[in-house]
């Protein structure tokens, strides 16, 4: 089989299989939802754009939509998070070999530039034969943003200039748009046209999902799988108490024990983080601007405070708050010698890369992939200091490492798996809004994993479950309801 695909090495996809064997153990929702559709194929004649980190997690996520019946064309949503023997693995199939691959196109590599990056984004909505895919597995929404974008643009004739506002990404961006105009001034139109539906995995996807909703602009039904609970309150938290210190470990290697930690942002990524710091012994602090998750924290124990305010004392910075300018680079400037300053959250504007790198007589030390010292000169009392900067600012947990571990993101795939089963066998049951899946499948998602961990669920009984008002089966908990 012949099919056009762009990965570092095929040679590594025999790794990436063995990877990918132990993972799919580790996912036994993801694995009893390939076994339960695998016969009736309700993903037969989806052609599914995906952009989602291209990890081993992600690999069996594409494998089980292709035995539902679906056709894949895969990025990744971030430029640092690929693992290069899980893109070949997907590349190559279970039935493949590199020099024969049998799997799905996928365009993805660790360490692509912004140019690469906007290249493979466009590569998945690009279908052989001039056709667009008629799904959307986003995470983050830049391939949903690409479609909104590009359709926008090309009605209204071009593309905005270039100008100094526009971030070095949105400039690059915009040239990646101007060029795809230039060899079709509709293809956006057109793509965005034929898209039943979206499924968006992350926080900051989903607001942008949301804003698309409110000012009548979104082009298609979207399902929002971060709302899930068994996504947000299992992924954003226990997937991040997770991934976190593995990305600090493996980045720095610093005893995490004794040190002060800043939390920047107490949601659900937020809490993850503080917990595995604390584990580790750190003394957390948390900044938030909420006053019930500033509230949260304290109740847990948490030091509460001002960034301003802990910037001489913090050894190690997280941002997790999917916000921007979170860390200023004048914040950076007053921390200690050696603080790590890290991100967690979806985007990299939370600490002001840009910003840094104008500090005068900064100077950046490449100490390895993905991990940088920033040494500033001597100025006033103070000497020469440096602080230490993970993933150039990006998302650290895939980054540095391999982001969630298996388990928890088969909950996620599980939800996203359904998401993509319901927008795209319900076309017309669903309006150009964002909806989240309802709570018995949700519950469902949840039951498919307590198994492997030799849950028992106590059963109601009738008389019980009419006293609390549910049915026995469930769904359990009102709408209202908050875990
Ligand atoms: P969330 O909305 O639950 O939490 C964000 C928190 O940050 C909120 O409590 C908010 O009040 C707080 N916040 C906002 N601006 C702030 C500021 N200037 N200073 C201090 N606190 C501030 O969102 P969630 O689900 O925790 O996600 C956070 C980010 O992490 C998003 O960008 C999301 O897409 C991303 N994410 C990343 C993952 C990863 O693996 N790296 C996994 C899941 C989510």
């Amino acid at each position: 089989m012949s099919f056009d695909h762009k990965v570092r090495d095929l040679s590594l996809a025999e790794a990436g299989r063995h990877q990918l064997r132990l993972a799919e153990h580790e996912m036994p929702g993801l694995m009893s939802i390939r076994e339960e559709f695998s016969e009736s194929q309700p993903l037969k004649g989806a052609k599914i754009a995906g952009s989602l980190h291209m990890t081993v997690q992600t690999a069996v996520l594409i494998e089980t939509l292709t035995a539902l019946g679906a056709e894949v064309r895969w990025a990744s949503c971030n430029i640092y998070s690929t693992q290069d023997e899980a893109a070949a693995a997907a590349v190559v199939g279970p039935d493949g070999t590199p020099e024969d691959p049998q799997g799905v196109p996928v365009f993805a590599w660790k360490g692509e530039t912004l140019e690469e990056y906007w290249d493979c984004t466009n590569q998945i909505l690009t279908w052989p034969g001039g056709d667009g895919p008629n799904m959307i597995l986003d995470d983050g929404g830049d391939a949903t943003m690409l479609v909104h974008k590009g359709m926008e643009w090309e009605q209204a004739g071009q593309v905005p200039p270039t100008t100094d506002e526009d971030s070095e990404e949105f400039a690059v961006f915009k040239e990646l748009v101007r060029r795809t105009m230039a060899d079709d001034p509709q293809k956006w139109t057109k793509i965005g046209a034929g898209i039943k539906g979206v499924t968006e995995e992350t926080t900051t996807g989903v607001h942008r999902l949301y804003e698309l909703a409110k000012t009548g602009d979104l082009l298609f039904p979207a399902i929002n799988v971060n709302d899930s609970v068994t996504k947000s309150k299992f992924d954003n938290k226990y997937g991040c108490r997770h991934s976190l210190i593995d990305g600090l470990n493996r980045a720095t290697d610093v005893l995490i024990g004794g040190k002060v930690a800043v939390v920047c942002g107490y949601g659900d990524v937020g809490k993850g983080c503080a917990q595995s710091l604390a584990g580790q012994g750190a003394r957390v602090v948390v900044t938030e601007i909420d006053p019930i998750c500033a509230l949260q924290a304290a109740m847990e124990g948490y030091r509460v405070a001002r960034l301003e305010d802990v910037l001489a004392e913090g050894d190690i910075f997280v941002t997790t708050t999917g916000n921007f300018d979170v860390i200023t680079a004048e914040h950076m400037v007053q921390m200690k010698d050696k603080a790590i300053v890290a991100n967690i959250g979806h985007f990299d504007n939370e600490i002001d890369m840009a910003g840094l790198a104008k500090i005068e007589g900064v100077k950046k030390t490449e100490i390895k992939p993905q991990v940088h010292e920033w040494t500033f000169p001597a100025s006033g009392d103070r000497p020469e200091h440096s602080i230490i900067v993970l993933s150039e600012g990006r998302l650290m947990n895939l980054g540095n490492a391999t982001g969630h571990p298996s388990f928890v993101m088969s909950n996620s795939f599980a939800n996203q798996t359904i998401a993509q089963i319901e927008l795209f066998t319900k076309p017309g049951e669903y309006d150009k809004q964002v909806y989240v899946l309802p709570k018995h499948l949700d519950e469902k998602v949840a039951r498919l994993h307590l198994d492997a961990l030799g849950v028992r669920l106590t059963e109601l009984t009738k008389e019980q479950a009419d006293y609390i008002g549910v049915d026995v089966a469930g769904p359990y908990k009102p709408e209202h309801y908050r875990y």
